[in-house]
């Protein structure tokens, strides 16, 4: 049996986990966060004290770590790191910048294809990430690049982290935005960019609905879902 894909990329902040974990549920799909995946090797790099960017370092930890994901009752992907369940410890404002160094490494890129690649031979996934139409799916049938302006990408990121009770301050989310986007946009190993058979989202001007129903259409109109069907 072949499983459906649909692989979303895009910059921090996009909204790609959110709309990816809503279109999942209605549409029946396993959702898959690779960034959660990164950010568990940061969080491992971060907690052996190696820099995340000491490709040597980061190399002679990879052996060690048992990573793996889990879909819990909630319905949700929690990560593991050793056993011990990290699904909150990688969300922290420190390990963003840890996984994105971590994540411009080739070796650790691919350490983690086979998880990743694993799941969509598995199930039907949504798949959100940085590489997953350009390098990890790219047989995937429906390919959209999730985007929206630096500002309101940090502003939404602002919020989140305010949401959660940490403290945060706007320009200094905005120049990490700007960072993290340039970051990822101009490393060697599997940068961010839109796939040349991609659909384009822009949501600068959508709120969360108005984005959903763009995704939901495209999804429905590629995979020829009719509604109610899923
Ligand atoms: O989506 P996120 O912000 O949780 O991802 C954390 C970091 O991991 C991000 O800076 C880039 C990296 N990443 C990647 O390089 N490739 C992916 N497929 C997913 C994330």
């Amino acid at each position: 049996m072949s499983y459906r894909s649909i692989a979303i990329d895009g910059p921090s902040g996009a909204g790609k986990s959110t709309l990816a974990k809503r279109l999942a549920q209605e549409l029946g799909f396993l959702y898959v966060d690779t960034g959660a995946i990164y950010r568990t090797v940061g969080l491992a790099v971060r907690r052996r004290g190696v820099a995340p960017s000491d490709a040597a370092g980061v190399e002679a930890i990879l052996p060690d770590l048992v990573i793996t994901m889990a879909y819990e009752e909630d319905g949700l992907q929690h990560m593991y790191l050793g056993g011990e369940d990290v699904t909150e410890a990688i969300r922290e404002n420190e390990i963003s910048a840890c996984a994105s160094k971590a994540a411009a490494l080739p070796v650790v890129r691919d350490f983690l294809m086979e998880m990743q690649r694993r799941a969509a031979c598995e199930h039907d996934v949504i798949m959100d990430g940085r590489d997953i139409g350009t390098v990890v799916l790219p047989q995937a049938d429906l390919k959209i690049f999730l985007t929206a302006a630096p500002e309101a990408r940090a502003q939404r990121r602002y919020q989140e982290l305010l949401g959660r009770g940490q403290q945060a301050d706007f320009d200094q989310v905005l120049q990490e935005v700007i960072e993290r986007d340039r970051r990822d946009m101009e490393r060697e190993a599997a940068p961010l960019r839109q796939a040349a058979d991609a659909v384009l989202a822009d949501t600068t001007g959508l709120d969360l609905e108005g984005s959903f129903q763009l995704l939901l259409g495209l999804s429905r109109d590629r995979l020829g879902i009719k509604e109610g069907m899923e």
